[in-house]
């Protein structure tokens, strides 16, 4: 291999060195790319080339070639991207968000595809045939966004798998010293594949002995190359920085994994899981009336996009969605906006209430309505404002806010899938107003490859 000195003696040649963060080679019709992300090169080639930490890329007329620091020759894969140049165009929308967010009802219905099995009553995954059902514990890891998904897919698997999960970010994981073993499987959720510190999380919990389960939307990335299984979430291309429909798959794919694991180890009934399934179906379409309801969204925002700060609240399965809203809504708008489990407003953030705070409820179903409608009356009791969110034809909820927002009734377990639809729409709304740049929000990268 030539040294640094010669490469000036090279003219023609390209050399590219992946060290911790990403580097992908693009395999074009007489031309190669060098980049941090396949949709960088989409639009002229689907051909694609992963480089490994320490391995050097050449790339001449006469082809390309991968090197190890060694000088060693390395073979690789070359990948075919799904992905479908088309899909990494706004398609008459204004922003590549709104496009994400209108594209969810068919993100679902990709991602249940073949795993959903109605006629069986059984949930599939051809990736996990040698599965193992031998943990004795659950250790999410992930950021961001991606983190929200793994706490509701804590309350998923605690449900239907009854073994005991933690979910952590993967900044604080990385740099700690876990307790992990063999019998721990570690649940590394990320869009990208490349985030950095879920990928150290994820070296940590194996240097330690734990079995990794990657959840991931990109092909070939790097969390799929060091995880031992990988369920891929099929959200298609995701360019807007605020993470919608990536999250919508993560949500979808956690809850089906529930389901496959509560039923292999038998602490999901079939009974249960019948009623769970016959309901699937139904999302898509429920969905889609709320986005026909958009809106009703838009002009919410309008009376809401001038207010400095945003209250979220919400509990069980709702509590990480709380987290969802609020992050949409600060990344994007730049409005302060703290997410909340409702039962913590007495212990402190109840002290914020006043006009001019704004607390965006989610009120579920469920023994914990009645315990959120009495946190909707605190607030109003301290004359702050009030957005609700619940099912259709909830009367007291009417009553007690100051603006509804109704999504179709669904069994509870599914109605984050189709809460965080209106959760999504009102951070664009907001933004848009505010004259916000939706798309590429200030300070932010899309994949956050560094520390
Ligand atoms: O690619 P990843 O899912 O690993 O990214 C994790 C976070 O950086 C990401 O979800 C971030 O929080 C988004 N901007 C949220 O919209």
């Amino acid at each position: 291999m030539p040294c640094a000195s010669s490469l000036p003696r090279n003219p023609g040649v390209l050399y590219g060195v992946r060290q911790f963060s990403p580097l992908i080679l693009g395999i074009g019709d007489g031309e190669y790319f060098l980049a941090s992300d396949v949709p960088a090169f989409l639009e002229y080639t689907r051909k694609a080339v992963f480089l490994e930490d320490g391995e050097i890329v050449r790339v001449s007329r006469d082809g390309w070639e991968v090197f190890h620091r060694t000088g060693e020759k390395c073979s690789k894969t070359v990948f075919a991207v799904p992905w479908d140049p088309v899909s990494a165009e706004r398609g008459g929308f204004k922003h590549f968000m709104l496009k994400e967010i209108h594209e969810q009802p068919r993100v679902f219905e990709d991602t249940i595809a073949g795993r959903v099995n109605l006629a069986r009553g059984e949930v599939e995954f051809e990736e996990l045939e040698d599965f193992p059902l031998d943990f004795s514990r659950v250790v999410a890891v992930a950021c961001g966004t991606a983190c929200h998904a793994g706490m509701l897919g804590k309350l998923y698997l605690e449900d239907f798998v009854r073994l005991p999960v933690d979910v952590e970010y993967a900044s604080e994981f990385r740099y700690r010293d876990p307790l992990l073993d063999e019998k721990t499987l570690v649940l590394a959720i990320s869009q990208s594949g490349e985030t950095a510190d879920t990928l150290r999380a994820v070296e940590l919990a194996k240097q330690k002995g734990a079995r990794v389960l990657a959840v991931c939307n990109v092909l070939g990335s790097s969390l799929t190359r060091l995880a031992d299984w990988t369920v891929y979430t099929r959200a298609g291309i995701e360019i807007g920085v605020a993470s919608t429909k990536a999250f919508l798959a993560q949500m979808t794919v956690l809850l089906l994994f529930g389901l496959f694991w509560g039923r292999k180890k038998k602490t999901l009934s079939s009974r249960m899981m019948e009623s769970l399934l016959e309901e699937i179906p139904t999302i898509p379409r429920k969905m889609r009336t709320l986005l026909s309801r958009e809106e009703d969204i838009h002009a919410l925002a309008r009376e809401f996009y001038l207010f400095k700060d945003f209250l979220y609240l919400g509990r069980g399965l709702y509590y990480p969605l709380a987290l969802e809203g609020a992050l949409k809504l600060k990344e994007i708008s730049y409005i302060h906006a703290e997410g909340l489990a409702a039962g913590e407003m007495k212990h402190g953030p109840i002290a914020l209430i006043e006009p001019d705070v704004a607390s965006f409820v989610l009120v579920g179903q469920g023994e914990r309505r009645l315990k959120v409608l009495g946190n909707i009356e605190e607030i109003k009791a301290r004359r702050g404002k009030v957005i609700a969110l619940c099912n259709e034809g909830d009367g007291e909820v009417w009553e007690k806010a100051d603006y509804v927002v109704e999504i179709p009734k669904t069994l509870e377990v599914f109605s984050p899938l189709l809460a965080i639809v209106p959760l999504q729409l009102f951070a664009y709304y907001v933004a848009l107003e505010k004259g916000c740049d939706v798309d590429q929000p200030r300070n932010l990268a899309k994949s956050v490859t560094v520390e």
